[in-house]
């Protein structure tokens, strides 16, 4: 039932339930934020022993129609899959689809503290009890995807399908987004009498979570790190000011995907004059003791040189340093720095994702403090000589690669 009475759907004229809060209002942010940084995806503790009634899955699918739609046509058609039968044959499908070769992977991880070690414990739990879940969903659209870009096919069905997730967390019950068994589309759209123009989107083993405690993850970038404000890669780092100013951090982000591993990436990026190979302000670096180890606290000294300044010397102070994945350094001053640059190197299937971030601040840079112009002009001027940097860096370490033995490459639709 909906806090006004009616149940969702019910009527003609769709009702949204009241909401115990206005709108707008901190309590009624701190709900929808909650649920929507909460709801990511439950394998290892679905309840397999509840069962759910077909309305709770109804109600959910009535508040996930209610997502945007291209041009408001209602193409979203909802398998739910209960028949015992017909979840047997999903499962061997489900197992089929590569996800036996997930569980026999989880076997091989189980207790080696790798990265993915919990994750695939969940997958191989999943795999194994699919059939036990107490229902499967799995949200369609009428129309196939020919990558014409055209509006209307999975841009009105994903954030239907992610609604309907997290409805579910607001009803305590909890899924996870898979595609893997889409190898076995074909046989799925067979058993389940699906016309050949309906496209699946994904399967939603639905059931109640155990508890209902899910944390935010940490495994996401913060949006000051990955929103860019009128040019992309030009970021804004510190608190927010009106107007903006050089000293609230604005930057620049360039990043670029690299075929090597995150160990070879490192290599280059740990040779501070390297980037003067490629940069044509930057000339070079020399640590002030190249006998000691590197390490946060560590200085060295770099030359720059730019026609309309001239030549300069700078101190840099590491601020991180953590092969093989974070370099960080501030330049003049620890504490109040002219310029802060990092690099971060990321895993990602296939290789490694090189990033290389500058924020100028919050000491005095020599550029006019509130001229939006001309702070725009410097991180464009960075821009050009970080991509430079990072494209050299690709070159070398691919190079490197290719001369080294081929390895495994992470596990396809299970994240990183
Ligand atoms: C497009 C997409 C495909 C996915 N495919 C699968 C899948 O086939 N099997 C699976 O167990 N999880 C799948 N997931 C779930 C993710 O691996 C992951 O669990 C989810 O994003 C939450 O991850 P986190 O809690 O580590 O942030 C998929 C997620 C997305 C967005």
């Amino acid at each position: 039932m909906g806090t006004n009475g009616c149940r969702v759907g019910q009527t003609e004229q769709m009702a949204a339930p009241l909401p115990p809060y206005d709108p707008a209002t901190p309590e009624y942010q701190a709900l929808v934020d909650h649920a929507l940084m909460t709801t990511r995806g439950v394998r290892a503790r679905l309840d397999l022993e509840r069962d759910v009634a077909d309305q709770t899955i109804i109600d959910c699918i009535d508040v996930a129609e209610q997502a945007p739609t291209g041009g408001n046509n209602g193409s979203r058609r909802w398998m739910i899959i209960r028949d015992q039968q017909t979840k047997d044959r999903m499962a061997e499908l489900y197992l089929s689809a590569g996800v036996d070769w997930v569980i026999k992977a989880a076997d091989r991880l189980k207790g080696s503290g790798h990265q993915n070690e919990a994750l695939m414990q969940g997958a191989k739990r999943l795999g194994e009890n699919i059939a036990r879940t107490p229902a499967l969903v799995i949200p369609t659209i009428i129309g196939v995807h020919d990558n014409s870009g055209r509006p209307g096919l999975f841009d009105s069905v994903i954030q239907s399908a992610w609604s309907f997730m997290v409805a579910l967390r607001a009803r305590g019950l909890g899924t996870v987004w898979t595609t893997m068994y889409l190898n076995e589309a074909d046989a799925v759209a067979e058993l389940l009498d699906l016309p050949a123009e309906v496209t699946q989107i994904c399967l939603f083993p639905v059931a109640y979570t155990l508890g209902v405690d899910f944390k935010a993850t940490g495994r996401r970038h913060p949006a000051r790190e990955i929103a860019y404000f009128d040019r992309y890669g030009r970021t804004l780092v510190g608190e927010h000011r009106e107007p903006r100013s050089v000293t609230e951090g604005p930057g620049m982000m360039v990043e670029t995907d690299i075929k090597a591993s995150p160990e070879l990436v490192w290599n280059l990026v740990a040779d501070i004059d390297l980037p003067a190979r490629f940069s044509d302000e930057f000339k070079g670096a020399t640590w002030d003791e190249p006998e000691a180890d590197i390490d946060v606290g560590s200085t060295f000294t770099g030359r720059n040189e730019l026609a309309s300044v001239g030549a300069w010397e700078t101190t840099s102070y590491v601020a991180q340093w953590s092969p093989p994945t974070s370099f960080a350094w501030h330049v003049a001053d620890p504490e109040n720095s002219v310029a802060r640059w990092r690099f971060l190197i990321e895993k990602v299937p296939g290789g490694s994702r090189l990033r290389f971030h500058v924020r100028l601040g919050p000491g005095p840079t020599g550029l006019p403090e509130d001229d939006p112009d001309a702070i725009a002009a410097r991180q464009d001027q960075f821009r050009v000589n970080m991509m430079r940097t990072v494209a050299g860096m690709k070159e070398l370490a691919e190079q490197a690669a290719s001369q080294q033995p081929k390895t495994g490459t992470g596990f396809p639709g299970l994240g990183r």
